[in-house]
């Protein structure tokens, strides 16, 4: 069953209704706001709790536990920086909140921000966002001048939000890259102890949530944490915003229960796959970083974190990516894998060296001109990228890499031994 409408967040997805201070009072923002920072800074951390809320970033980690994690007394400020890089291929729901649902990002920004004891937060977007920046800023002025947030406002909670624009770094996405660049430096991971909740932005506490994550807290103050709860599979709750792109008859991005079966999300919401379901080839199902899954896995596939994480690949941000049969698999993760090869900041040899070796040999095995053995080689070097570098970057190389080896080894062995095959004749 698909989600009711009475269970939507983002009522203005597609941007259909007026996204300024007056229609989003209408759809039920800023309503009772008051009230839920009245009844103080634990009962939000407690409510979020209850909902089972995982964050939307990437890594699923429970946002009420995270949040729990803020010092309580410290005498330096805390901190909430929201994560609006969204620079991972095939992601695209955070910028459609930033400009058809921002005030929904703005009250959920004061809400966690008050949970986590702290004054100030910063967005921080992605450089090539432009008009959603533009959008979010005028969102937040109108908040600042109905006193919605800013000193002395209504809330009784001093609140300053600012938007900082990234330079269009990918890596700037991951939480202390994105610290280092909101300081001014190069955005460049940190390695992790300290986490920021200790020291974090400026040497203080900090926390940094994604955009979906902070943008649904309203929703769950006002609906309560057992009705998100109730939403989706334990664990594994709540409504979640999917972004299904590639061989499909429609891509879109659309709000559905967690845990949906990938193929009911592509026929009802997508039109189907390109030529029918029996032409799937495989779908990446969490952005770039996420390890394929072929077709013969997709039939009863529901997506959430742990029925994906069970396949050997993970729900990421939920942004699929669905390839027909006329894909070529190898030149496709060729292709990721040149990605991440750009996007290495180059601090860590593994990553720095890795992502280029690994992107050379998907060359070389793309057109056939490789070995047999090479291919354990490739999977081994993965596995000496995999967990051995500072930031999680090192990982999102190796998985797509591993993905295609698991499923598709014997679509490389057949290149190599086609091209071995039409040299033989071409010499006889
Ligand atoms: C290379 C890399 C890029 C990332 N890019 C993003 C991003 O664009 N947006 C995002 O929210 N999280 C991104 N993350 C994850 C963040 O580091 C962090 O886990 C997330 O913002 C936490 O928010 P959440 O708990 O609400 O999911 C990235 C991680 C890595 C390793
Ligand atoms: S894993 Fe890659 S991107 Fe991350 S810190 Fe190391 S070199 Fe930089």
């Amino acid at each position: 069953m698909l989600l009711k409408d009475q269970d939507r967040i983002f009522q203005n997805l597609y941007g259909h209704h007026d996204s300024g201070l007056v229609g989003a009072r209408q759809r039920g923002a800023w309503d009772g706001t008051k009230a839920f920072i009245a009844n103080g800074h634990d009962s939000i951390i407690n409510e979020v709790k209850t909902s089972g809320l995982r964050g939307r970033g990437g890594a699923g980690f429970p946002t009420g536990l995270k949040w729990s994690f803020m010092p309580k007394k410290d005498p330096r400020p805390s901190y909430l920086v929201i994560n609006a890089d969204e620079s991972e291929p095939g992601s695209c729901k955070d910028r459609e909140i930033m400009r058809h649902d921002p005030h929904l990002l703005i009250e959920g920004a004061l809400l966690a921000s008050f949970a986590m004891r702290a004054h100030t937060c910063y967005i921080y977007i992605r450089g090539e966002f432009i008009r959603e920046r533009e959008r979010l800023q005028a969102a937040i002025d109108e908040a600042y001048a109905a006193n919605l947030i800013g000193k002395n406002n209504i809330h009784d909670w001093d609140f300053d939000l600012f938007v900082h624009h990234g330079g269009g770094a990918y890596i700037c996405g991951e939480e202390t890259a994105l610290l280092e660049s909101l300081e001014g430096r190069k955005g460049q991971p940190r390695l992790k102890p300290p986490f920021p909740a200790n020291v974090g932005l400026y040497g203080a506490p900090t926390t940094v949530n994604n955009v979906e994550s902070i943008a649904v807290v309203p929703d769950i103050m006002r609906r309560g944490g057992t009705w998100f709860a109730g939403l989706g599979h334990p664990n594994n709750t709540g409504t979640k915003l999917f972004q299904i792109s590639g061989h499909v008859e429609r891509p879109c991005v659309v709000e559905e229960e967690m845990g949906i079966p990938l193929k009911q999300l592509i026929d009802d919401h997508c039109g189907g796959v390109r030529g029918g379901w029996d032409n799937l080839l495989a779908v990446i199902p969490g952005g770039s970083s996420m390890p394929l899954i072929p077709a013969e896995l997709c039939d009863d596939l529901t997506l959430d974190f742990d029925s994906l994480t069970k396949l050997k690949s993970g729900l990421g941000t939920a942004a699929i990516i669905v390839m027909d049969k006329t894909t070529d698999p190898i030149k496709a993760i060729r292709r990721i894998a040149y990605f991440y090869r750009h996007e290495s900041c180059g601090q860590c040899t593994p990553c720095r060296e890795g992502t280029g070796w690994m992107w050379r040999v998907l060359q070389r095995m793309e057109r056939g001109e490789a070995e047999h053995h090479e291919i354990d080689l490739l999977w081994d070097v993965t596995k000496q990228v995999e967990g051995h570098t500072i930031c999680a970057l090192g990982d999102a190389a190796a998985w797509p890499v591993q993905g295609l080896i698991r499923h598709y080894r014997h679509v490389i062995e057949e290149r190599i031994d086609a091209r071995k095959a039409a040299q033989a004749n071409a010499a006889e």
